[in-house]
């Protein structure tokens, strides 16, 4: 990463979604806004931008954070996955149990549980429920379809563990 003093830009060199970004950016623009303005990913959401609802998670060389409160120079050099990084071959089997089990209404929420319920799988792959809704506790969804949500992540849960894709 280097530093242009006279317009306090900073060069970052960042892998997201398995591609390698440069980004010129402010000192102080968050991965968020990065990923966002400089990248187009949209599916990454702003919200309440202060580490709050959960909308902007994404993963860090592979652990769940909250976009809004990293920036982008803090991701020099690390790893970055969005929800159309996971997504990128199609729907995944979590995505397609969100929608089996109806848990998608506005949509607004949904990348940002996404990504958190992806993590939890990954690190715990045969959650029990109190531990869905703790992973997914920094996840706020203003349609409150929490038990579509956990049921979803059951759902993927048992058919991972079963050997189905
Ligand atoms: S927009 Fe980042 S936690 Fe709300
Ligand atoms: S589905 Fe609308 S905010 Fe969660």
């Amino acid at each position: 990463m280097t530093t242009t003093q006279a317009d306090a830009l900073v060069v970052v060199t960042v892998t997201v979604n398995g591609s390698v970004r440069t980004l010129r950016v402010p000192v102080h623009r968050t991965l968020l806004d990065g990923l966002r303005d400089e990248l187009g990913l949209l599916g990454t959401k702003t919200c309440c931008a202060e580490g709050e609802c959960g909308a902007c998670t994404v993963l860090l060389d592979g652990q769940a954070v909250n976009a809004c409160l990293v920036l982008c120079a803090e991701t020099d050099g690390h790893e970055v996955t969005t929800i159309e990084g996971l997504s990128k071959d199609g729907l995944t089997d979590l995505q397609e149990e969100f929608l089996n089990a109806g848990a998608v209404q506005c949509g607004f929420c949904i990348p940002g549980q996404v990504v958190s319920a992806e993590y939890l799988l990954r690190t715990n792959p045969s959650p029990d429920e109190e531990e869905i809704r703790e992973a997914l506790s920094g996840n706020l969804c203003r349609c409150a379809g929490y038990q579509r949500i956990v049921s979803a992540v059951q759902a993927t849960a048992a058919r991972r563990c079963g050997g189905h894709d």
